[in-house]
């Protein structure tokens, strides 16, 4: 079952999505626990990270008890080139927070054993208990993560080939599409469906048929954000534009 809930800006919705995580941290921390959040990359959640160092820096808001393990990487990107993952969350979160550096989590791009990474990433996941809350975005071939069509709904954290499309909507970063690897790690539709709350954001029109796909689509690995319809709360935040087709 998926909620939908509509937004009438980009700012709203990062108000919204963040003040759910200032209240799971401060709720957790209370007691004694961490909080553990999934993170995504790409241009959707840059707004929820403005408004979390906001949270931060305005209203104190301590990320020291917080624990994230992000989505995915690319193949052949370590944490100085700036179109990792890595060098993405450090420039637009990590370095603007409290969160110690033992706490972060990214798949390893330049692991000399790939497989070995995934198989430690899920491990690690496990070991702090599970993903509290897990934030996404949607690529237009309906990947979550990046679980490209055809995923399972039992795939796991594991080396995936990127798709065409997705390459080129990526390659507006890299600059050119010869540069936008082919491969990448990703967490998997199981790593993702086992977390207990999932917040999936999108805004505008490029989204809206995914969008609808993804809603009212049946469940199948041909798009893969469809499985979310089997996660017990997982809303998506939508403004006006993404939600048309609905
Ligand atoms: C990023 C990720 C991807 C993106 C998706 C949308 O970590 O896992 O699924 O969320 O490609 O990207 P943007 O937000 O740039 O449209």
């Amino acid at each position: 079952m998926i909620a939908t809930r509509l937004h009438p800006d980009k700012q709203t919705a990062a108000q919204a999505i963040a003040r759910e995580i200032a209240d799971l941290i401060e709720i957790r921390s209370k007691s004694g626990k961490p909080t553990v959040l999934g993170l995504a990359t790409g241009s959707t959640p840059l707004p929820l990270y403005a408004e979390l160092i906001r949270l931060h820096r305005e209203e104190k808001l301590s990320f020291s008890s917080v624990i994230t393990f992000n989505l995915d990487e690319y193949e052949g990107l370590g944490a100085t080139h700036p179109q990792s993952y890595r060098f993405f969350m450090e420039e637009n979160l990590f370095r603007h927070l409290d969160i110690p550096a033992a706490n972060i989590h990214i798949p390893d791009g330049l692991s000399k054993d790939l497989a070995k990474n995934c198989t430690d990433y899920e491990a690690a996941i496990r070991a702090v208990g599970g993903i509290d809350l897990q934030i996404l975005g949607i690529g237009r071939t309906g990947h979550i993560g990046f679980n490209e069509p055809p995923s399972a709904v039992d795939t796991r954290t594991r080396w995936v080939h990127l798709d065409e499309v997705t390459r080129r909507d990526n390659s507006a970063f890299f600059g050119d599409i010869a540069l936008v690897p082919h491969g990448a790690l990703t967490m998997g539709v199981a790593t993702i469906l086992e977390a207990r709350r999932v917040e999936l954001i999108a805004f505008g029109e490029a989204k809206a048929d995914v969008i609808r796909r993804a809603i009212q689509e049946t469940p199948s690995a041909h798009c893969p954000a469809t499985w979310l319809q089997k996660h017990p709360h997982c809303t998506f935040h939508l403004d006006a534009a993404a939600a048309k087709a609905l």
